[in-house]
């Protein structure tokens, strides 16, 4: 193809990348659930039903690049799962809408499905127990429209890519849970859709078989594959080890939206520095305490067995540390350790959900 504007000439597929750079782009997508709940009535064990309305996801604007692993971090009920509900064409938007590879989710379904795959966290549905892993992909690579005569190569490659080409023709019943969770992995890899939607893939696995999952879709999923991920969990830390850019959603609104750094730096901590020293007299504590930059002493720990001292000191800024270690060398106090307190995206994460929760109550 020519580009008459520029001069360049560009293979097919790199202009379809130009002309859309985004795989995933939601317009103030919008769902609402109304639910009838039971409930007590005053005194007496009377029971009515109660309206119950739930803004799951509400006017959601994002835009996830092609190749992103973008993490998706919110508590239960934040509207994680119904967002990928609405991107993979399984509920419909109330408001607004959304463009999966280009293609809109409301008029352009069929599209849509055939550019990702989706992985749901709720337990291993659709697999038959009483055959093996390598004949369940085989039926649904049958669903898929897996040519007949790549199905054989194409299911070995995806049960080698998610590790259980050694498994492949034991009973799916014989599989422990994380083997299940590979399955599920692999069914959703069978038709090479260029995006993924994984909502919680590790939820319930153990540390070995998470970080294995993690390590699949960082390394092979997103560096050798180029996949789109849109990836969704609770565990914050693990967003932020193998995501580009994370997002904080809750009560179906993002409340922040960067990189795992960046959000981390979203909220801003006193500085927060440990020291170990020995030989410090109480004076001398109290002389540090009196530094100028040196806010309060927050945590104060005599270990008299080893003669150490642990001291963690709120700093106005890290510049002030110079003073404290200045203290220190003037009066030959040892120096035995020392550590700043970096906040965790952890923190980032109960903050910024709390923010939100006040600002809206
Ligand atoms: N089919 C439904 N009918 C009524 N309410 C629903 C339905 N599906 C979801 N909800 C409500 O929408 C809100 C968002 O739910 P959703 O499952 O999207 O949250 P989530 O972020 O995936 O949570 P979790 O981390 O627990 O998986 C919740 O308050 C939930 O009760
Ligand atoms: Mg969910």
């Amino acid at each position: 193809m020519y580009l008459r504007a520029t001069g360049y000439i560009l293979e097919d597929d790199e202009l379809l990348i130009m002309q859309n750079e985004n795989a995933i782009e939601t317009f103030g997508l919008t769902k609402t659930f109304y639910s009838k709940l039971s409930a007590v009535n005053g005194r007496w064990l009377f029971r009515h039903k109660e309206n119950r309305i739930v803004t799951a996801v509400d006017h959601l604007s994002l835009e996830i690049k092609r190749g992103e692993l973008f993490g998706l971090l919110g508590p239960n009920g934040a509207g994680k799962t119904t967002l990928v509900k609405m991107l993979c064409t399984l509920l419909p938007p109330d408001e607004g809408t959304a463009r999966v590879n280009g293609f809109d989710v409301l008029r352009e379904q069929m599209s849509v499905k055939q550019s990702l795959g989706t992985l749901f966290s709720v337990g291993e549905r659709g697999f038959f127990w009483r055959l093996s892993g390598y004949r369940n992909l085989e039926f649904y690579a049958a669903i898929y429209n897996v040519p007949r005569e790549k199905r054989k190569e194409r299911i070995m490659e995806v049960l080698n890519l998610v590790g259980l080409g050694d498994n492949g023709f034991q009973l799916y019943q014989k599989y422990s849970g994380g083997m299940k969770r590979k399955l599920s992995l692999a069914r959703t890899l069978l038709p090479d859709p260029p995006i993924l939607l994984l909502d919680e893939p590790t939820t319930g696995l153990d540390v070995i078989a998470s970080r294995n999952i993690r390590d699949f879709i960082k390394n092979t999923l997103s560096k050798e594959r180029c996949k789109t991920v849109l990836y969704t969990t609770h565990y914050v830390e693990e967003a932020a080890q193998i995501c580009d850019r994370v997002a904080i959603m809750n009560r179906g609104r993002l409340v922040a939206l960067d990189t795992p750094d960046a959000v981390r730096d979203m909220i801003k901590k006193a500085e927060l520095v440990d020291i170990v020293v020995g030989n410090i007299t109480e004076a001398q504590v109290n002389a540090i305490k009196g530094l100028e930059g040196v806010v309060n002493i927050v945590f104060d720990m005599e270990d008299k067995v080893m003669g150490q001292r642990h001291l963690q000191l709120q700093l106005e800024s890290l510049d002030s540390l110079r003073l404290v270690f200045d203290y220190l060398f003037k009066q030959k106090i040892r120096l035995v350790n020392f550590r700043r307190e970096e906040p965790t995206l952890e923190d980032a994460f109960i903050e910024l959900t709390e923010r939100s929760l006040k600002e809206r109550a």
